[in-house]
């Protein structure tokens, strides 16, 4: 099966919609220039629920072959839940995907697999593809290894889903996230690895072939080919990196 790459830019809580409006068309018209090949390696980004409506209008305005999507979703579609953004929000503003269980979620906001798992069933009701995102802390590598975690919390989110489900999934050891200190290729090819193998037990070997997997952490320009040319590793899930342009276009043209 082909997988086609997907390089992701979370912005988390960066870029105003102003700021959001001109990051976005210079990034997809730069890498227009570059003759990039969104069909070849698609390019997505998650900036703030606040900047949505922009991007949405400039996509579809300018016909940009750029995806986008929420950085977070609610598990409920409406009502008393101050400060929440449900999936159906996200529906009408044409995102595609929504990252769910990022590790500052999961630490910063205490959310647990429970919550994880009944985020991807709302994104999933609203046919929005959910980035699953996994990933071990420095404590866990120490006590577990490095797989145990991510494959516990993946096996969480999973619970439910159904075969027929479009997801992604992310690994990103908490360790590598902001740090400067990525995995080494090897290291998330492993985990990759055990991720996929959760796919198919759990979804079925058809699956398992057609979900992406990707890396996250401290990924950047000079070492996204390494990452890339690893069996398991479909594409990156970018955090500070997403927000320099020039760093960004190179990383998605990682093949140039
Ligand atoms: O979602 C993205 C990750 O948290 C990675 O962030 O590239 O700044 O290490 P980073």
């Amino acid at each position: 099966v082909n997988r086609t790459p997907l390089i992701a830019g979370n912005w988390k809580m960066n870029l105003d919609h102003l700021q959001a409006i001109a990051f976005v068309q210079k990034l997809a018209w730069g890498l227009k220039d570059a003759n990039h090949d969104f069909t070849a390696v698609e390019v997505a980004v998650f900036p703030p629920f606040t900047d949505l409506r922009s991007v949405q209008t400039l996509v579809s305005a300018d016909k940009l072959p750029l995806a986008y999507g929420a950085q977070d979703v609610s598990a409920h579609d409406s009502g008393a839940y101050t400060g929440e953004i449900s999936g159906a929000f996200l529906a009408q503003l044409e995102c595609q995907y929504v990252i769910i269980g990022h590790s500052e979620r999961r630490t910063l906001h205490r959310e647990d697999d429970d919550q994880v798992q009944a985020k991807v069933q709302a994104a999933l009701k609203h046919n929005l593809v959910p980035v699953i995102c996994v990933g071990e802390s420095a404590d866990d590598l120490e006590k577990h290894g490095p797989s145990a975690v991510p494959v516990a919390q993946l096996r969480a989110a999973l619970a439910g889903v159904d075969a027929a489900a479009d997801i992604v999934v992310a690994y990103e050891p908490v360790w590598a996230i902001g740090s400067g200190k990525a995995a080494t290729p090897e290291q998330a090819e492993q985990v990759a690895a055990q991720l996929r193998a959760v796919l198919a037990d759990m979804l079925g070997q058809d699956v398992a072939a057609k979900t992406r997997i990707l890396y996250g952490g401290s990924v950047k320009a000079d070492n996204i080919l390494g990452f890339m040319r690893e069996p398991n590793v479909d594409g990156a899930l970018v955090g500070g990196a997403s927000l320099d342009l020039t760093e960004f276009a190179n990383i998605v043209r990682f093949q140039k």
